[in-house]
């Protein structure tokens, strides 16, 4: 039997195939285009990635016995707002997670509705990126789309709106709407009021590896794939992440290097931490999780390589890379403003401590340490809830990195282990599908018997210490750029 995870990027879908054994048979990715209509602003259009994702599955499926596809499912980009009208038709770019416009509006939730209703009500309080904020934003600047709105979705949503015609989504993205009672995995009544929404606007809620329909005849067509292929709800990318590295359970920590960067905690019972700082949301696997979320990690490193260095040589970019925990350059990694721990779209990208001796390897270094240490920032939150975290597990792009691992391992002082596949949330997804066709009994039980460790970076006694006393000075920076940037507002 095959299981297919599909997983909506920021940059491109990507495209799993898995047998019942969790072998992956192959990944199939297919870009599309990310709009930036003024700066802080993020937008993709919800057609192109519809469109690439039938392109991919065409792809995905050309050489493989089509008869034995049983399920696909998702991991997607969360917070994303996608509008459709009463004809099911979008009604405007979708607006997405690293979209930092709704500052009036994440401050008038904050400080006039207040943080405490909101995380009575919701088990979180207001970010920019987060769903609720956009709608308010929508109803202020644009009241004509406002009005016309027949239903709210998540960008993976939208897709299995398309594939299935069921108008679903699932507990750990809805989680990240700011409008969804994460404790008691219901959309809260009263967040629905401050926003201006009826609960009918919003899809109905499934636990992620629930199946929601099967492929709609046209599309099993055009596709040439059974029409008894199940739909799965799926995950936000970093749930189906989680599951697709085996951080299920309590107490198990997954770190994601992608366009986003995240720290993970699956927890087995609900908390949130004093102010907030992390989000609470609920897990794929049933249960809940903490989780830190920077809005540009591997995206630091793009942006570093491709547009400034133009090369595409990053291997050979890092080679040159001198001695590990004595660089005197740091960079603040807030290239999109920054969400945790100091939720602030204002934030902005700095290199600090530059000399007439600084070279170009200081500082390619300084971006990856950079993006080391502000993810700390997080793990130093959960650490401070009396959270045990021994060891964490790795994904995403910038996981295929051995020096950025080693990074990660020392700067956080635990061993980083890699997976057989790095493609986490795809993974997830075809793992949440297999479950929701039954090969499983339960999402732990599957990331048991199927997600595979590849090696582990140790720490170093030495270079952790190093480490220590330089975030001990990385994390002075911000608090002392703060002022300036919300000052400047670039
Ligand atoms: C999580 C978040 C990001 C996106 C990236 O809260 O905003 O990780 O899900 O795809």
């Amino acid at each position: 039997m095959f299981y297919i995870g599909v997983d909506l990027g920021t940059s491109a879908v990507k495209l799993l195939l898995m047998d019942e054994k969790g072998c992956v048979r192959k990944v199939v990715s297919k870009e599309y285009p990310l709009y930036f209509p003024r700066p802080g602003w993020s937008e993709q259009r919800p057609e192109d990635w519809f469109l690439q994702t039938m392109e991919g599955l065409k792809e995905l499926v050309a050489d493989c016995d089509r008869s034995q596809v049983e399920g696909i499912s998702f991991g997607g980009q969360m917070h994303g707002l996608v509008i459709l009208d009463e004809k099911d038709e979008v009604i405007r770019p979708a607006i997405l997670w690293n979209d930092g416009r709704t500052g009036e509006e994440t401050d008038y939730l904050n400080q006039v509705i207040g943080k405490e209703r909101l995380s009575e009500y919701t088990g979180n309080i207001a970010f920019a990126g987060f769903t609720a904020p956009k709608l308010l934003w929508v109803k202020k600047h644009e009241p004509e789309h406002f009005a016309a709105i027949r239903k709210i979705m998540l960008p993976k949503d939208y897709l299995a709106y398309r594939l299935s015609g069921v108008h679903c989504t699932d507990v750990s993205d809805a989680s990240g709407m700011l409008l969804f009672d994460v404790k008691n995995r219901r959309w809260s009544q009263e967040m629905c009021e401050i926003c201006g929404v009826r609960t009918e606007q919003l899809a109905k809620v499934y636990e992620s590896w629930e199946p929601v329909g099967t492929l709609l005849p046209e599309i099993a067509r055009s596709l040439d794939l059974p029409e008894s292929v199940r739909v799965i709800a799926g995950a936000g990318d970093n749930a189906a992440a989680a599951v697709g590295t085996g951080t299920v359970g309590d107490g198990k920590c997954n770190i994601s290097l992608g366009t986003s960067g995240t720290i993970f905690i699956s927890c087995g019972h609900f908390c949130v931490d004093a102010h907030n700082a992390l989000h609470a949301f609920a897990h794929a696997d049933g249960s809940w999780h903490l989780m830190g979320c920077m809005l540009s990690a591997a995206s630091c490193n793009k942006w570093w390589m491709d547009d400034i260095l133009k090369t595409s040589d990053y291997a050979k970019e890092q080679a040159d890379i001198g001695a590990l925990g004595e660089n005197r350059v740091f960079f603040l990694p807030y290239l999109m403003g920054e969400r945790s721990p100091h939720n602030n779209p204002n934030a902005r990208g700095t290199f600090i401590g530059m000399t007439m001796d600084t070279a170009r390897a200081d500082m390619t270094q300084a971006v990856l340490e950079g993006v080391a240490f502000a993810l700390r920032d997080s793990f130093e939150v959960a650490k401070s809830l009396g959270l045990k975290i021994e060891k964490t597990r790795i994904c995403g792009g910038g996981a295929k990195s051995p020096l950025w691992r080693t990074i990660m391992a020392n700067v956080l002082g635990i061993p980083v282990e890699r997976i057989e596949s790095e493609e986490g949330p795809g993974l997830g997804g075809a793992i949440l599908a297999a479950v929701g066709c039954g090969a499983f009994e339960s999402v732990e039980d599957a990331a048991e018997k199927l997600v595979r460790t590849a090696g582990c970076e140790e720490p170093d006694a030495a270079l952790t210490a190093k480490y220590e006393a330089r975030y001990q000075q990385f994390r002075q920076i911000y608090p002392t750029c703060r002022e300036l940037f919300d000052r400047l507002v670039f």
